[in-house]
């Protein structure tokens, strides 16, 4: 039986997407809660760490429905925090392999009798098309959503914490270039939230009744625009990029560089990119009356980030691209579409 901070001994938990960077922030904290928790990887070679004590691994991929099964058996509440963003190989593109991977799992799921799926999708609706990974976020949902087991599902914007792809991207970039040529959706708002707070959610919701079955967008209290996001994490490190905004711009040309720059892939670079040119707010704030907390604030939110985050070394690159960045920039934004 479960108790109202969601805690419960008899629950079957299977994480998939265990070796990501939800799926280990998730893992460590229903660990640390008590929770009997299994965690689906691909390979016990590619696991970056021991598993937290109590954490049970299995060997398995959704690409490979044979090995589901068995690691379903037992299982009531699947949380879904996999997706193959930036592959593409035999198999098809990331999208074939997401959609793919999401219907082998509500299949199995349906089998073996598991009661609930939740899953973190994306914020932002807005402009179908526009973005492949937003589209195809929304279209795992509804696969997931077609099964026998109910669905929750939280979607959420940039997700603030060390080692998430969007993060990173904010942070390597500012860290290495102390001016940087942005597209126009520079301007695009969006509603970060902390990682501790999208994994207090998603443990509070195996406990709270009115979230099975739903789609809940989660946000923290700040709405801005990716520039200020940008200027936000250069003030915390004391080193401000100048931002020039170049209208024609493409997200290709944009992804090249941030791939070339960063240590994101350029194929998952172009996706977040691209994802940029979509609004990426809550439209509403439903979860906040069922599963009420206080959310932290993009800065609070951002220096626990750079606290657990180890500096990275610049390669030659990156540090022939930062020049003289070592000095701190104080320098305001230059919007070349206004010259226009
Ligand atoms: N990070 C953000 O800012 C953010 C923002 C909004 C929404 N989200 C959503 O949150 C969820 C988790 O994102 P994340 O940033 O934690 O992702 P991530 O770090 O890229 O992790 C992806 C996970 O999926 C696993 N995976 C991929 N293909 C698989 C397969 N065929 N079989 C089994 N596992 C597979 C990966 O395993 P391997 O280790 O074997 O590759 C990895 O554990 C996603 O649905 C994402 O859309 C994230």
């Amino acid at each position: 039986m479960a108790s109202p901070e969601g805690r419960s001994s008899d629950v079957g938990i299977l994480i998939v997407g265990a070796t990501g960077f939800v799926g280990r922030a998730l893992t460590e904290r229903l660990v640390g809660e008590g929770h009997r928790v299994r965690a689906l990887v691909r390979a016990v070679g590619r696991v970056p760490r021991e598993p937290p004590a109590g954490a049970e691994w299995v060997v398995g991929d959704l690409l490979e429905p044979a090995t589901l099964t068995p690691a379903l058996r037992g299982i009531q509440t699947v949380y879904y925090l996999a997706h193959a963003m930036g592959s593409s190989d035999r198999t098809g593109s990331f999208a074939v392999r997401d959609r793919t991977a999401a219907t082998n799992l509500v299949r199995a799921a349906g089998e073996a009798g598991v009661e609930r799926i939740v899953y973190v999708g994306g914020l932002g609706d807005e402009a179908p098309g526009r973005s492949p990974h937003l589209e195809s976020r929304r279209e795992v949902a509804r696969i997931l959503a077609s099964g026998r087991p109910r669905l929750t599902t939280f979607r959420a914007a940039i997700v603030v914490g060390a080692g998430g792809a969007s993060f990173e991207m904010l942070v390597q970039l500012v860290e290495r270039l102390p001016a940087m040529l942005c597209p126009r959706w520079i301007r695009t708002r969006c509603q970060p939230i902390a990682v501790g707070d999208l994994v207090t959610y998603l443990v509070r919701s195996l406990a709270e009744p009115q979230t099975i079955g739903r789609s809940f967008d989660v946000g923290g209290p700040d709405v801005l625009p990716y520039y200020d996001l940008l200027n936000r994490v250069g003030d915390r490190l004391g080193r401000r990029s100048r931002l020039v905004i170049l209208p024609w711009l493409t997200p290709g040309l944009s992804a090249h560089w941030v791939g070339f720059i960063t240590d994101v892939p350029a194929n998952v670079a172009r996706f977040l990119v691209e994802g940029m040119a979509t609004e990426v707010v809550c439209h509403e704030n439903e979860i906040r009356r069922w599963i009420p907390l206080r959310l932290l604030s993009f800065d609070e939110a951002l220096d626990r980030a750079l606290t657990h985050r180890p500096l990275r070394p610049l390669g030659l690159r990156q540090a022939l691209a930062r020049g003289f960045g070592t000095k701190p920039l104080h320098v305001a934004t230059v919007d070349l579409t206004r010259l226009r």
